[in-house]
């Protein structure tokens, strides 16, 4: 897969680049590119913005700026599927990745200040995307939750690639979430691993990851410490 992440700070994408699943998916062949719109702006002084027309707070990113940025990355031949993230559009989900995770090449778009003017949502766009019902202060966030989501499902991207197949609202799970972990040591602070687990009873062991899962499943606001 190849991405091209379209904002106005490409160095907030740094940190990502170069941690363990991304740079081993890159490695291994997938595109990971920044893209500045200032590099591209026909307007004099690396401008991109301007006020909103009918009045009120912030500033709006120009549909002709947009537009350039994209037709100077991808020239006027096809373009890949393009996705604004915004917090109105569709919500981020496993679904939604194992759709986008199909397609060759995606490319995301990042507001900042009060967004995008409403045409590049029109035109430029063939999705929303949001990663939940709030707002943040822009795009790279939101941009780096759906490249992660995207970027480990790349073959090399996990050091073991069996731990993607069952995990939470896979397939393997039949969507539920997953099932808890524990780890050495067996006792820490009176705090107990449930027996089940040193059983060495393999079939007990899948029985009660299933129970847990759909217990977890049948709890939407997860787990919670009262
Ligand atoms: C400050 S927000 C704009 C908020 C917009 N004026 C509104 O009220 O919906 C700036 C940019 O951050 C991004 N953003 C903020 N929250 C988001 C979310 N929950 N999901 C996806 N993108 C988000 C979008 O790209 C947005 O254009």
């Amino acid at each position: 897969m190849k991405l091209d992440v379209f904002t106005l700070f490409p160095e907030a994408f740094d940190w990502f680049r170069g941690q363990r699943p991304v740079r081993k998916a890159i490695e291994a062949g997938a595109e990971f590119n920044t893209r500045d719109f200032r590099d591209w702006t026909p307007l004099k002084g690396g401008r991109v913005d301007d006020t909103p027309y009918g009045g009120g707070a912030g500033m709006v990113l120009r549909v002709d700026v947009v537009d350039a940025a994209l037709e100077g990355v991808f020239g006027d031949g096809d373009r890949p599927r393009t996705i604004v993230l915004s917090p109105a559009g569709r919500l981020l989900d496993e679904p939604l990745v194992s759709e986008l995770v199909q397609e060759p090449a995606i490319a995301l778009l990042c507001g900042r200040y009060e967004g995008f003017d409403q045409r590049v949502h029109d035109h430029l766009a063939d999705d929303e995307v949001s990663i939940g019902r709030y707002v943040l202060a822009g795009g790279e966030l939101p941009a780096m939750v759906l490249a992660d989501a995207l970027m480990r499902r790349m073959p090399g991207a996990l050091g073991d690639p069996a731990s993607a197949i069952e995990e939470s609202y896979s397939e393997a799970l039949d969507g539920l979430p997953e099932y808890p972990h524990y780890t050495k040591p067996p006792e820490y602070r009176g705090w107990g691993v449930p027996d089940v687990l040193v059983s060495g009873d393999h079939g007990k062991v899948r029985q009660w990851r299933r129970q847990q899962s759909e217990a977890r499943g049948d709890s939407p606001e997860g787990h919670r410490r009262d």
